[in-house]
């Protein structure tokens, strides 16, 4: 067998063993914007990663690092608290085996947050974007040997992100009257945040926010058929120009991540619950 796989049901067999053998029907990457989503889950396991055979340690800011299994808006669910960058130096086996082990658990949907920084120049600090597509300038998760137990060679990436999840989060926004925003989310390795020249480009190859996860997690979701919904939470606006004197702070984007948390966390509770 693979070691990848081996890797992944060995993860698996742990976790179920560990939640009486139930099958999560959603699962959930809890980026910035969306911890507190963690909060109201009705938790019945934390299982800290360190605990987790073949899995990495988190060590970004903001992020904690556990799985919290409970009842979310009447559904089963499974949640990352905290996620693998691969700016952290994980390869990205590391940074998606989570993914793949909560598709080997059975998930039937993936919802994502994250923080990013807007290019699209009408965008302010603290909107949310629902992301409709990604450019990913990452090194693609699923180059090597295909998991053929997970997926096809070449998955199509047309509608990464599910368009009925979409349109019900939309009519759900505007029914609570939250504004979001709609856009491309480009995926970027960082950890530097981006130049102004860079800036310029990625906004010239049709990006409207910039980040440095989702994508990789994303692509390896799709990989096992998975339909996925994500948003992001706009917590900087990327400076285009060389003189700005607004600079790009971790700190920063993490308190703006925490202003936008209950309109962010009210949008997928509501859209859990449609599911
Ligand atoms: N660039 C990349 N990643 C980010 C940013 C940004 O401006 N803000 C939050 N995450």
């Amino acid at each position: 067998m693979d070691t990848r796989v081996k890797k992944i049901r060995e993860a698996a067999a742990f976790i179920k063993e560990n939640i009486g053998g139930k099958t999560p029907e959603v699962g959930i990457i809890l980026g910035s914007g969306l911890g507190k989503l963690g909060d109201a889950i009705e938790a019945e396991a934390v299982i800290p990663y360190a605990k987790i055979p073949n899995f990495a340690k988190s060590t970004a800011i903001g992020h904690k690092g556990n799985f919290i299994f409970g009842k979310l808006a009447g559904k089963y669910v499974c949640a990352m608290q905290g996620r693998f960058h691969f700016y952290e130096g994980y390869a990205m086996d590391q940074v998606t085996l989570p993914v793949r082990v909560m598709a080997a658990l059975g998930i039937k949907t993936l919802f994502v947050s994250n923080a990013a920084g807007g290019l699209n120049q009408s965008f302010s600090v603290g909107d949310l974007m629902i992301i409709r597509d990604h450019i990913n300038l990452m090194p693609n998760p699923l180059i090597g040997p295909n998991l053929d137990a997970f997926g096809e060679r070449f998955p199509d990436m047309t509608a990464a992100y599910d368009l009925d999840l979409i349109a019900r989060a939309e009519k759900i926004a505007k029914k609570a009257k939250i504004p979001v925003r709609k856009g491309v989310y480009l995926g970027n390795t960082g950890p530097s945040y981006e130049t102004p020249a860079e800036v310029r480009y990625y906004i010239s190859i049709g990006a409207d926010a910039v980040g440095m996860s989702t994508v990789p997690e994303v692509l390896v979701a799709r990989h096992c058929g998975i339909p996925v919904f994500g948003m992001s939470v706009i917590t900087n606006v990327s400076n285009t120009d060389n003189a700005s004197t607004v600079l790009n702070d971790g700190d920063d984007v993490v308190r703006a991540a925490d202003a936008a948390a209950d309109r962010m966390c009210a949008i997928f509770q509501k859209l859990i619950e449609t599911i």
